[in-house]
């Protein structure tokens, strides 16, 4: 492969590699909010490439161009896939970073495996860059990366973007490993998070565990950086949040063919008078159970009549072999086949379960035809989905139900707001979107629509790589704490989402 002076670096590949039955293998599109964001910004960009894991264990790829983007495969083993990739990535961080939805498991042999990899990747990494150039290193899974990578090439400029929520500093302060993980990062230039209150805590961090000199001041939304000196280098701290190719979407979501297909799913789902949906990778921290849980409690109560609404969940594959997943698959197909044994008729489900990924122009065909969207995680770093339904009104008034634990809530600040917490109060949020005014809904979306289309994922990009490439900001302050004091809470501690 050629030498190449911008580069993304992730755990995934844009695409998948897909062993058949037949043992014949074919490229999918890879699953998540990191993909469906990153892959436009690639595609635009020349002498580009993106290095990952071709998603299957032990596979021997050469390096290959697909859709434009030059792709360098990294190959984990099977073992790496365990402890790297389900173990330390997804059993230890992930839930870690979302709230402790479920227990972070903390194993040595995890952590090991952790840095081995992050440490290929990064040699990877320093082989495929050209001198000078731009590596923007994505998400929770490559946080060793912008260190290991600085000690090789010191002439590279270093881009971190995390995809997740940054967790509140009570909760980081757990993981066995937090200051190696912080001064991993501080190997890059620029450090994104989605949201100002992951950068303050992680400033908070970088002085408490690393003993650094940090800027005090609030981080602003896509500005007011915030500043860490290591050493001789200054290292910016910053919010950008992360969104959608939006006018691409709403141009699709015009287009004759789609709007005829949305007419049809809604035949097809027996004409009912509202269609809900969700559409999420099917992960405990998107509260598919919660809004399974108001939807089985507003039937109970008459609130909704089960001849006139269907829910139709679309729900891909993830993380199949990690436990808590399993266990929360288990369960969230057993309430539906709950509320379908107690409220659907033959024939006539209520809720349409659908366990695998839609194609592209399938699934805006989805929002067109959703008369409300349910968004109800837990916790979410953003949530494209919010954004992507918000693309697809066009001049409809869809009604939004989105949960203040995501990032898009900030920015999505007319939907109709729960707290995925308080059973009643999305319960109460689904009945306002159901009951309120075609124009109030008209009017909310409006709103909606203007902040998604104007901030899209080509300015969120351009706005991160800005800041990546001038000069540090010029009048902080930098202020080192006398005596570094773990586990006291600090007063600016804010969740990170
Ligand atoms: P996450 O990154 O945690 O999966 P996001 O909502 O940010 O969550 O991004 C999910 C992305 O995956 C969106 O682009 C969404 O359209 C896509 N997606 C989610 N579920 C499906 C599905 N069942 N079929 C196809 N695409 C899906
Ligand atoms: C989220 C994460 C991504 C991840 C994606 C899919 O979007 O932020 O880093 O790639 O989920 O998860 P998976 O484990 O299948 O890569």
């Amino acid at each position: 492969m050629t030498e190449s002076d911008f580069i993304v670096v992730a755990n995934r590949l844009p695409i998948d590699l897909e062993r058949l039955p037949d043992g014949s293998s074919r490229w999918k599109r890879s699953p998540g909010g990191l993909v469906t964001a990153l892959e436009p910004v690639l595609r635009e960009s020349r002498s580009s490439a993106w290095i990952g894991w071709p998603g299957v264990p032990d596979a021997d790829v050469e390096p290959l161009i697909e859709d434009d983007i030059a792709m360098q495969p990294v190959p984990l083993s099977g073992q790496e896939v365990t402890d790297y990739y389900e173990g330390f990535s997804n059993a230890t961080l992930w839930p870690l970073y979302h709230d402790v939805i479920v227990a972070p498991e903390y194993h040595r042999r995890w952590w090991a495996a952790y840095v081995t990899v992050n440490r290929r990747f990064a040699d990877v990494t320093a082989k495929a860059a050209a001198p000078g150039a731009t590596v923007w290193v994505q998400d929770y899974q490559l946080q060793l990366v912008p260190k290991m990578l600085r000690m090789l090439r010191p002439d590279l400029t270093i881009g971190f973007f995390l995809h997740i929520p940054f967790p509140p500093v009570e909760l980081f302060l757990q993981l066995p490993w937090r200051t190696e993980i912080v001064e991993g990062l501080l190997g890059a230039d620029l450090i994104g998070f989605q949201l100002p209150g992951g950068a303050q805590n992680f400033l908070y961090l970088a002085r408490r565990l690393a003993g650094h000199q940090t800027s005090r001041g609030s981080v602003g939304l896509r500005s007011r950086l915030g500043e860490v000196q290591v050493g001789f280098r200054k290292v910016r701290v910053g919010a950008f949040p992360i969104s959608i190719e939006s006018s691409r979407i709403d141009e699709i979501s015009k287009r004759r063919e789609v709007r005829e297909q949305a007419r049809e799913l809604r035949t097809e789902l027996g004409n009912p008078r509202t269609i809900l949906l969700g559409v999420d990778r099917l992960d405990y921290t998107k509260g598919i159970d919660v809004r399974l849980a108001a939807i089985e409690e507003l039937l109970a109560d008459g609130d909704l009549d089960p001849g006139e609404i269907v829910l139709v969940q679309l729900a891909t594959p993830s993380r199949e072999r990690v436990d808590s997943y399993v266990r929360m698959r288990a369960s969230i197909e057993s309430r539906v086949g709950r509320i379908n044994g107690e409220y659907g008729r033959v024939g006539r489900p209520v809720v349409h379960y659908h366990h695998r990924p839609v194609a592209r122009n399938e699934l805006i065909a989805f929002f067109v035809a959703a008369d409300v969207m349910l968004v109800t995680p837990l916790r979410d770093g953003m949530n494209l989905v919010a954004k992507e339904y918000v693309a697809c009104q066009g001049d409809r008034g869809g009604r939004l139900v989105l949960s203040e634990f995501t990032g898009a809530a900030h920015e999505l600040r007319q939907a109709y707001l729960c707290n995925p917490y308080d059973l009643d109060g999305v319960k109460h949020a689904i009945l306002s979107a159901l009951t309120d005014s075609p124009e109030d809904a008209r009017r909310r979306m409006r709103a909606m629509r203007r902040q998604v289309l104007s901030f899209d994922v080509s300015r969120w990009a351009a706005s991160f790589l800005r800041a990546l490439t001038v000069g540090p900001e010029a009048g902080h302050t930098l202020v080192r704490d006398p005596e570094p004091m773990l586990g006291e809470p600090a007063a600016e501690l804010t969740s990170g989402s």
